[in-house]
């Protein structure tokens, strides 16, 4: 419980810092609009620069962790992204970054900016599934879909969003009968739709 405090009293005296930065200190400037962009799990921080001859360097941190981890692939960056799907694990677990505008070596004092909140397990969004359909004899169909894949890699194998969200990930599945557009219970299916969710 100790070190979560340290955490929020250190974020507290930064945003006070952060305010004298707007109002056009020599400080410096600090990274705005900080965000997260995530598909499939691959996480994207990105952010506005203010000016071309600037430098970044990102830091992370599980929230209820009290320590700032560097992302070894952003520091001292010049582009105003970084790509964080691989240090953000365990995935179900709230992360915090930390946008460091790298003036000098006095990273504490540098100025800065937080993202919002992020778990990837819960905010991540998922693409629609690629999918075919055919019919099977029978008055069946087969309708096989093939499950997004994500950035993240176990034992030399490419994960699926459903390696990742198990029984959470659910495919919905709405046929119709030709010409119809009520859902129907007949034997000819000509359209399928499919939509993703996290239930
Ligand atoms: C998820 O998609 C919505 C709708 O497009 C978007 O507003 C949101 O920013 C996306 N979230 C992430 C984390 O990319
Ligand atoms: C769906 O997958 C099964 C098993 O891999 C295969 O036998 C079948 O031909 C596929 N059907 C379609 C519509 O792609």
């Amino acid at each position: 419980m100790g070190s979560v405090k340290t955490l929020f009293l250190y974020l507290g005296v930064c945003l006070s810092a952060g305010g004298v930065t707007a109002a056009g200190d020599e400080l410096g400037h600090m990274a705005e609009n900080v965000r997260w962009v995530s598909l499939d799990f691959k996480t994207v921080l990105t952010w506005n620069t203010t000016a071309s001859d600037i430098v970044y360097t990102v830091q992370y941190s599980g929230v209820d962790a009290g320590t700032w981890e560097d992302c070894d692939i952003c520091i001292q960056v010049s582009e105003t992204e970084c790509d964080l799907s691989t240090y953000l694990v365990p995935y179900d677990r709230t992360y915090l970054a930390n946008v460091v505008t790298d003036q000098s070596d006095d990273i504490e004092n540098s100025p800065h900016t937080y993202s919002p909140h992020f778990n990837p397990y819960r905010d991540s969004n998922i693409s629609a599934p690629t999918y075919s359909v055919e019919a099977a004899g029978g008055g069946r169909v087969m309708v096989n879909i093939t499950d997004p894949l994500t950035s993240y890699h176990e034992r030399g194998r490419q994960l699926s969003i459903r390696d990742v969200l198990k029984s959470d990930l659910k495919y919905k599945i709405s046929y119709y009968k030709s010409g119809n557009t009520r859902m129907a219970s007949t034997h000819r299916y000509t359209q399928v739709e499919t939509s993703t969710g996290k239930y």
